[in-house]
């Protein structure tokens, strides 16, 4: 691993903000192959799932959502080959997702055959409409579908004493269910699955659909922790989907509110609007001073990967890593973060106006900090000339260089390279040159 250049630098204890502050990494598990998976247009190939695998073990994950086998061909055919690849690292837990069905639960079982360990994820739904209008059954029925599902993955798994089983439970669409229920149907699975403290159950908490704000989520969350019965023998996960675009902070929030582990995507792929994002998560603790135990160090690699996988586009203003995030456009900006850099000492914790992080953290350079077009003002093009080709304005020939970049890049609609400002510079300023 490269791990971050300046994560040491980083003192929690110079927390310039009072509030509550997340103070550890979570468990996290990539839900990539199973969520992010079945919301693609064109689910991955073997091969790019196999793409995807790797990369996901090179990141650092220990928990990893592989696929729902019972449910997808392809999924079988790649828990099988992980398996009778020797493909899975002794740290590493693979989880499949099934629902509440015995032919389905039976399929899994069959499917993790040889397995030295995974989470068998077990999951039925909730919600008012869920119960109403999917399912047309009142809450009992809802609670016995939850209570028969988790009883026949306990005898299944006892039919498979040479893998060490770990069991999940996700009351789906636990956003929008109301909070006391969802208490008395994850205590009927807690019944029936019988955890201990040295042999935890992990209690999945989705927002399968986001409906409303972070703190709301997260107040459902403490709710559930504090009524949950032997809390100190479960793991409550959580699964944030970003229909109002808040997935990152309700998850987090949720950390705050008492949970233990994260499940999300790698950039945020998955149904709709998408799963919550890892990688703006993990850089948001990492710019807190938190080692997010992931390594996110080479983001062009994770971007290149997902890109190949998903087929999806990155945006060039995504959190942390999207290509346009270490640029700044505006004189003010530019001038702001060039008298910053100057002042940075090597030693010292990062301190620069506009880049709350070293873009060198994530393997981006400091040339590309700095853009000149139409926006810029007369720091810009001057760093640039610096930067690029050595050579030092002082600093009234700075000012009249800026009225001239500024005319050539509004007719050029676009950004001026550093030999163009060459040019100008010596049109103006050299004219016999
Ligand atoms: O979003 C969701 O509720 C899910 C569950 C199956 C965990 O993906
Ligand atoms: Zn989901």
């Amino acid at each position: 691993h490269r791990r971050y250049r300046r994560f040491a630098a980083i003192d929690k204890a110079d927390r310039r903000w009072p509030g509550q502050h997340i103070e550890a990494a979570p468990q996290w598990c990539s839900v990539d192959l199973r969520d992010g998976n079945q919301a693609l247009i064109e689910p991955m190939t073997v091969e790019q799932k196999q793409h995807m695998w790797q990369l996901l073990l090179n990141l650092g994950f220990k928990q990893i959502e592989v696929g729902f086998p019972a449910a997808s061909q392809p999924d079988y055919d790649f828990v099988r080959w992980l398996i009778e690849h020797n493909q899975i690292p002794d740290d590493v837990t693979i989880q499949v997702l099934v629902q509440a069905r015995d032919e389905l639960i039976e399929r899994t079982f069959e499917a993790l055959q040889g397995a030295r360990k995974a989470i068998v994820h077990l999951y039925n739904s909730t919600s008012p409409v869920q119960r109403e209008r999917v399912f047309c059954l009142d809450k009992d029925g809802i609670v016995d579908i939850a209570r028969r599902g988790a009883h026949k993955v306990k005898t299944e798994a006892q039919r498979y004493p040479a893998t060490e089983w770990v069991f999940q439970y996700s009351p789906e669409s636990f956003s929008t269910t109301e909070i006391d229920f969802a208490v008395e149907i994850c205590n009927t699975v807690i019944d029936v699955w019988q955890p201990k403290v040295d042999d935890k159950v992990i209690i999945n908490l989705p927002a399968t659909v986001e409906a409303s704000l972070p703190n709301a989520f997260a107040d459902m969350v403490e709710y559930f922790c504090d009524h949950v019965q032997h809390r100190d023998c479960l793991v409550i996960s959580i699964h944030t989907h970003n229909d109002r675009g808040c997935a990152v902070a309700a998850a987090e929030l949720a950390l705050l509110a008492g949970a233990d582990r994260i499940e999300g995507t790698l950039l945020g792929n998955g149904e709709r609007t998408g799963n919550m994002d890892i990688v703006t998560m993990a850089m948001n603790l990492y710019s807190q001073g938190i080692d997010p135990e992931l390594d996110f160090s080479n983001p062009d690699d994770v971007i290149a990967t997902v890109e190949a996988c998903t087929r999806i586009k990155t945006h060039p203003r995504h959190p942390w890593v999207g290509e346009l995030v270490y640029t700044a456009f505006s004189g003010s900006h530019q001038d702001a973060i060039r008298k910053c850099l100057t002042q940075q000492d090597d030693d010292e914790p990062w301190d620069v106006a506009y880049l709350p992080i070293d873009p060198q953290d994530l393997g981006r350079s400091y040339q590309s900090v700095i853009r000149v077009n139409s926006q810029s003002g007369k720091g810009g093009a001057a760093y640039l000339l610096e930067q690029q080709l050595g050579i030092e304005l002082p600093r009234w020939l700075q000012v009249e260089l800026a009225a001239p970049v500024q005319q050539l890049a509004e007719r050029q609609q676009g950004e001026l390279e550093a030999q163009q400002v060459l040019k100008l510079f010596r049109q103006h300023f050299m004219p016999r040159d």
